[in-house]
Formats: structure tokens, sequence, C-alpha cells
């Protein structure tokens, strides 16, 4: 689907695409390499875990055909390794990857959504109607907070 989303001075044209690890690894592992490993200094060895080739991915792929954005639904019902490059935030990109996680967690039938934020995006997700529950705890150096999202049916 062709999202176009900005103002005057921040205009984005990209596309969602849903996808597997082993077609699009390239550019889904590019986007988290830069964003938790180079940019937030998550250690390579818990970055890439097992659940990458069982999970459904979302990547923002721009016009030009960059990478942008991506995200990460897994079959236990939860969401995670959301992503937005640096030079593409503030454009509405995040926001239509977590509507489109939303949309997909509905159409397979789930309950509800789960997710670990990083304290910083706590806001970003209640926006979506997600609630922060329990306690502050660490993961890889960064605190977090467990949240969900009951799905109406
Ligand atoms: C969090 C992240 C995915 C948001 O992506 P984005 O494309 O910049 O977000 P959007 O432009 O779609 O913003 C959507 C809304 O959420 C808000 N928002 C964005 N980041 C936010 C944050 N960290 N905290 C609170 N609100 C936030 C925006 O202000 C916007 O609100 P508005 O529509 O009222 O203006 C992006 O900042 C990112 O990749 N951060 C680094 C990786 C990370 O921390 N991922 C989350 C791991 S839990």
């Amino acid at each position: 689907m062709m999202h176009a989303t900005g103002g005057t001075d921040k205009t984005l044209l990209f596309s969602l695409i849903t996808t597997d690890w082993q077609i699009h690894r390239e550019m889904l592992s590019a986007i988290r390499r830069k964003v938790f490993i180079e940019e937030q200094g998550v250690p390579e060895a818990l970055e890439w875990d097992d659940e990458d080739p069982t999970a459904t991915h979302l990547l923002a792929i721009s016009l030009a055909g960059d990478p942008v954005g991506c995200a990460r639904m897994l079959p236990d019902g939860r969401l995670g390794r959301m992503a937005v490059l640096p030079q593409y935030r503030g454009c509405g990109v995040g926001q239509a990857l977590l509507e489109s996680a939303i949309e997909w967690f509905r159409e397979q039938c789930f309950e509800s959504i789960r997710l670990s934020a990083q304290i910083h995006a706590v806001g970003f997700y209640e926006q979506a109607g997600f609630m922060a529950f329990g306690a502050v705890y660490d993961d890889a150096g960064i605190p977090h907070r467990d949240m969900v999202l009951k799905l109406s049916r």
C-alpha cells in the first residue's frame, strides 16, 4: 500500500510491505543494524535471534526504493523490532507501521497484542491505544515497560 505523509517541509512517499525474513532479510537487517546496534548500542548477539525466520515482518520502502522502517510480528502475539531510520522519523512512518501491525494481528484473530517498549517510546504506543503495565526493567541496557493492546472483535 502506498502512503504519503508530511507537511510542507517533510513529505515522504513510501510503501508498506508485509514480508518475511527470507525475502527481505537484507533491507530489514540494514535498518535494525543502523537503529538498534549502531544508534542504540544493542549488542549484536541480542539483536539477532531465532525468531526472525518464523516471524512476519513489515517493511517501509521509500519511493526511491530505499529501506525506511520495519516492525516484526511474532506468532505468539508479540510485536517488536519497531524501527524507523533517523532521517525519516517524524513523517508518520512509525505510525503507519504500527497501524498496519495492529491490522495484521486483528486479521489473524488475536485478542490482544503485547510488546516490550523502550521507555522513551511508551507515548508513541499509547497514541495507538496500548497500555503500559508492570515495573520498568532493563533489556539490552535500555529501560523498558511491557504494554498491551486489547483488540475488540
Ligand atoms: C519510535 C519510532 C519507531 C517512531 O517512528 P516515527 O516514524 O518517528 O513516528 P511517527 O512520525 O509516525 O510519529 C507518530 C506519532 O508518535 C509520536 N512519537 C514518535 N516518536 C515518539 C516517542 N519516542 N515518544 C512519544 N511519541 C512519539 C509523534 O510525535 C507522532 O505524534 P503526532 O502524530 O501527534 O505528531 C522511531 O522514533 C524510532 O525508530 N526510534 C528508534 C527505535 C526505537 O526506539 N524503537 C522502539 C522500540 S520499543
